[in-house]
């Protein structure tokens, strides 16, 4: 059993939602599962969790939430190897950066020394059916990963 973090912005509710899809199913492979606003954590949290995971979603004109600024320049300065990492998110197709928050931080958890367990999920808006199946699947993976370390 593997303790997996995640940790969320979100202003409506849509990322929230998604970060909950992730737990509810980790929670049913067996892990131990924390999930906190991304206010309420620092970014060294993750040196305590097997897997960590950020869901965010994108402001402005691709801008990241200010909420989770800090969050975020903090965690480039991490030394998280031997962890997994996985990122979701919700944006709307009508912007040209879609999703662009949930690149970012990929680009971010490349720089701590951690490897990614499962490709992203970028959900346009609320979480419908096909993508509560992607964000299992990306649950599944991630769940593989850690077991396979
Ligand atoms: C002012 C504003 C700017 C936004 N800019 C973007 C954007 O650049 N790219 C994108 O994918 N979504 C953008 N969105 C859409 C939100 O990311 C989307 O509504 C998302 O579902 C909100 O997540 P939440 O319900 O967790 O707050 C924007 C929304 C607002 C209100």
């Amino acid at each position: 059993m593997a303790l997996a973090k995640i940790v969320y912005a979100s202003m409506t509710g849509n990322t929230e939602e998604i970060a909950d899809i992730v737990a509810s199913k980790l929670q049913e492979l067996g892990h131990d599962v924390e999930i906190d606003e991304c206010t309420s954590v620092e970014a060294s949290d993750f040196e305590d969790a097997d897997m960590a995971i950020v869901a965010t979603y994108t402001y402005g004109d691709g801008d990241l939430p200010d909420e989770i600024v800090d969050f975020y320049e903090d965690l480039q300065d991490l030394d998280l190897s031997g962890k997994i990492y996985g990122v979701v998110g919700s944006g709307d197709t009508f912007y040209d950066y879609f999703c662009k928050s949930v690149d970012e931080f990929e680009e971010q958890f490349a720089l701590t020394g951690a490897r990614k367990g499962a490709d992203s999920v970028k959900v346009d808006l609320a979480a419908e059916e096909e993508d509560i199946e992607n964000l299992e699947l990306f649950a599944k993976k991630m769940s593989e990963a850690v077991e396979a370390i």
